[in-house]
Parts: C-alpha cells; structure tokens; sequence
C-alpha cells in the first residue's frame, strides 16, 4: 500500500512492539523517524530510519524529534520501573511529546493496554501502570489533535491460527492473564500504523485481540464499525466511570487544563 510520503515519529521504537512499528511504517510508505533514548540500540532499527537521541522524561531533548513530523506512534513501556516509571515514562512521556508539538497538528496512535481500566487488581495496585496508561489516553484526548488510541490484548500469546482481529469497546476483560484476549505484535504494530491514515480511526478507542481466522484485509471496516468518542471525552466511549476527575492529582488535573489550552 502507498500512502503520501509522510513522517511518523515512533516513541518507543527499540521496544518489542516499536521495532515492528518502523518496519511497518516503512512498508506503508511513510518516512520513519525514531525516538532512541540508548543510542546502542539504534542498531535494532530497519534500514532508513531516522534515528534521533531523546529521553521522554527530559523535554528539552524532544524538539529535534518531534520537528517536521505528521503522525505520532506511542509504544513506551517502562516495565519493571514501577509507579515513578509508569508516571514518568509512560505518562509523562506522552505528556512531554505532546507539549513539544506545539500547535503542530499531528496524527497521534497510542498503544495502552487491555485491563487499563481495572484499577483494583493487584498488577495496578502494585505498579500503578494502568492508572497512569489510562492517564496518558486522557492527555491524547485532551490535546485536540486527531488520534487513535489501541488496548492490545496479550502480546504473542496467539495460537498460529489466531489472526482474526477483533477490536473491542468498554474495557471489561479484566481477568489480567491472556484469557483476556491474545494478539500478535505484528498484528498490532499494523493496526496502530494503519489507524493513521484511516478517518474511521478517529476519536476512536478499542481493545485489540485476534481469535481463530485469518488475518484481515480491510482495515477500515474494522475501524468504521467502532464507536468513537464525543469531542472533549476523557475516556474511551464505553468506559467505566471509576476514575473521577475530582479525585486525580492535581499535577494530572493541571496537565489536561494545559493541553486543552493549547488545543
Ligand atoms: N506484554 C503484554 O502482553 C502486554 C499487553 C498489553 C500491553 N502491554 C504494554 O506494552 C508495553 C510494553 O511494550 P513493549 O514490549 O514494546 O515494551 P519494551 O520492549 O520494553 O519497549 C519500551 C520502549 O520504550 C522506550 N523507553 C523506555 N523509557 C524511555 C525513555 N525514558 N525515553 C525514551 N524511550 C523510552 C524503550 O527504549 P529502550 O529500548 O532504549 O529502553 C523501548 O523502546 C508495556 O508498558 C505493557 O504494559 C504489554
């Protein structure tokens, strides 16, 4: 497929699903430029891609990243750093990236995860990570720009048949294993760079996973055949209620007010 020679900036692009990104983003035809923040690891990156050295925690690194660029994809992950990583990365990162734009009206893909709204298993009560994932789709929300925002299920846990994407609203698989739902990571690296170029896309959160069947070929009709959100929503479409605005920090509460500002 080709696509008008766009440039997408991939955050997160050494990790396992940001790799699968920029190859797919290349396939697609769009110029790939990649956040790096181990220069050591430019080395996993395909062959034409623009890598350029940020730390998303440090926003003074970020402009030579985010200059000239069409679409934003987010797949950070600060596995194992715990609550100060999940705010500070996974939050704060797409925090920082969004600020650094400006008022450059990027397309933005988000990648968060399936569960992100149970906020009383023991995974988030010990890492905080859903809270602050879910906090970083409120941030995209908030800032105006046109986005997408994707809840894979369980990364590579898919049987070789399990191809048939499925993409679901209102977060309510929270069993927090892979009976929650499973989903190739290349699968979900085409999605997320799909959703840039598709109108069906927009203002539109989903939970991925892939059952027995083959993979699609449409991906708009998989796209058009979702709910998407009211202009100034702060969450998915059919989320639960159970993050009140009034209860969140006020740091996180100052941060929506400053993007809906600039937005
Ligand atoms: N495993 C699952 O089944 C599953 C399912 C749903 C959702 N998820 C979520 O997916 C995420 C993991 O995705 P993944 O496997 O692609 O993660 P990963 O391989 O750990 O990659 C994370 C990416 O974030 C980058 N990063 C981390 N801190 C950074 C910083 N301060 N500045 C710039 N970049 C930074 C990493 O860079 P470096 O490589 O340089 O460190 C890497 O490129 C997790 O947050 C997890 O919650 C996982």
């Amino acid at each position: 497929m080709t696509v008008p020679r766009m440039t997408v900036l991939v955050v997160g692009a050494t990790g396992s699903i940001g790799r699968l990104v920029v190859d797919e983003a290349i396939w697609q035809g769009y110029a790939v430029r990649a956040l790096v923040h181990s220069p050591d690891k430019t080395r996993v990156l395909a062959a034409g891609t623009e890598a350029v050295i940020g730390e998303v925690t440090r926003p003074e690194t970020l402009h030579g990243a985010v200059d000239g660029i069409d679409a934003v994809v987010f797949t950070l992950g600060s596995d194992g750093a715990g609550k100060v990583g999940a705010e500070s990365v996974d939050y704060g990162g797409v925090r920082n990236v969004l600020r650094s734009l400006g008022s450059r009206k990027a397309r933005i893909a988000l990648m968060t995860s399936i569960g992100v709204t149970n906020r009383t298993g023991s995974y988030n009560r010990t890492t905080e990570a859903h809270d602050w994932k879910r906090r970083s789709e409120r941030l995209v929300r908030a800032s105006g720009l046109p986005y997408t925002i994707v809840r894979p299920g369980w990364f590579d846990c898919n049987g070789p048949d399990e191809h048939q994407l499925v993409l679901l609203q209102g977060d309510k698989r929270h069993a927090g294993d892979s009976s929650d739902g499973v989903i190739s990571r290349r699968q979900i690296a085409e999605v997320l760079v799909h959703s840039l170029n598709s109108d069906h896309a927009l203002r539109k959160t989903f939970e991925l996973v892939a059952v027995t069947g083959p993979a699609p070929d449409d991906f708009d009709a998989l796209f058009a055949s979702l709910d998407a959100e009211p202009e100034g929503s702060l969450d998915g479409v059919h989320d639960m209620a159970n993050m009140p605005l009034e209860d969140e920090p006020e740091r996180v509460r100052d941060d929506l007010d400053a993007l809906r500002a600039n937005s």
